[in-house]
């Protein structure tokens, strides 16, 4: 840990211990290229719906963990919006996958879970790698309101993260989007809700959940670099047959704090859903949910 003074108001000195972490570059890259991508590589990244699989490593038990994103995701994100060697910040790491994508790939990367059983999984899944690394993943159990103690301004490249929907899963899962004779599986009837814990940002009501998602990246924009990058992934839902625009929520709550919305990616998700059920045929259309989700791309916008 590094120590620096503060002098609040001139007045009460105190010694905050910053997490002893690199974010520098390691590779020669010229500075103003964002990622060390070849040309054909950004080609390739320009299509603005991506598709994943989930692989052995990825965590699908949903009794470990009850949403997690693919590691090839945290990985794509990771490669645009970073070089090798610098610093992602995940605030709501859950399982550890952006961990896992930044060791794969050479960056340092620090996750944070309220949630202590998340922390030990993400330790562990980290434990399980083996190969030599020049950077470090460190998984550490803290609110993410916490963050700006462990770090100096401007020394962010990336935050990603996929944090909790409002408290949308906070409620008995019927399993609408399976087909009638799959609906009754292990998650069935049982509310996959993170906590009840108060500072748990996924018991919120939307309303008070972007008012806390604005004051958490609030505190977190000056870590950022100028034209430092923050991606979240987020679905919209549907509750008691409304639409729920959890992407317009955080979109409106970032751009008050000062992060403007670059583009919008969508996670196309029809390749790893299969066997869906009929809903709402034949008088009420809507898609279902778990089709697609969102990847609001943001930046601290040079001043
Ligand atoms: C959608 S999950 C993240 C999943 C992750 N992308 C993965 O692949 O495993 C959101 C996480 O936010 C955590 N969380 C909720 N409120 C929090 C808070 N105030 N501070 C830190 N973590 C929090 C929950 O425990 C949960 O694990």
């Amino acid at each position: 840990m590094m120590k620096r003074d503060v002098v609040n108001n001139n007045l009460l000195e105190q010694t905050i211990e910053y997490l002893n972490i690199n974010y520098k570059k390691l590779c020669q890259c010229p500075s103003n290229h964002i990622n060390c991508m070849t040309a054909k590589e950004w080609m390739k990244a320009q299509i603005g719906v991506w598709q994943f699989y989930y692989e052995g490593r990825d965590i699908r038990d949903k009794e470990l963990h009850p949403a997690t994103y693919p590691i090839s995701l945290a990985k794509k994100c990771i490669e645009l919006f970073t070089h090798q060697g610098e610093l992602v910040i995940d605030p709501f790491v859950g399982s550890g996958t952006t961990l896992v994508a930044a060791r794969d790939i050479n960056r340092n990367a620090v996750g944070f879970d309220l949630h202590k059983k998340y922390i030990d999984l993400s330790k562990n899944r980290l434990s399980q790698q083996t190969i030599f690394s020049e950077t470090q993943q460190i998984a550490i159990c803290d609110d993410a309101r916490n963050i700006p103690n462990y770090f100096k301004p401007e020394t962010v490249s990336l935050f990603l993260t996929s944090p909790p929907y409002a408290n949308l899963l906070d409620r008995k899962r019927k399993n609408k989007s399976r087909r009638s004779e799959q609906r009754k599986n292990s998650q069935y009837d049982k509310i996959e809700q993170y906590s009840q814990d108060p500072r748990d940002i996924g018991t919120l009501f939307l309303e008070k959940y972007s008012n806390e998602i604005g004051e958490i990246f609030r505190k977190l924009f000056p870590l950022l670099k100028v034209k430092g990058h923050c991606v979240i992934n987020v679905p919209d839902m549907w509750w008691e047959n409304e639409r729920i625009t959890i992407h317009i929520s955080i979109v409106e709550a970032l751009r008050k704090v000062g992060y403007e919305l670059r583009n919008i990616i969508i996670w196309d998700r029809t390749n790893i859903v299969n066997r869906i059920g009929i809903f709402g045929w034949p008088s009420n259309y809507i898609t279902m949910g778990v089709t697609f989700e969102y990847l609001l791309h943001f930046w601290r916008p040079p001043a």
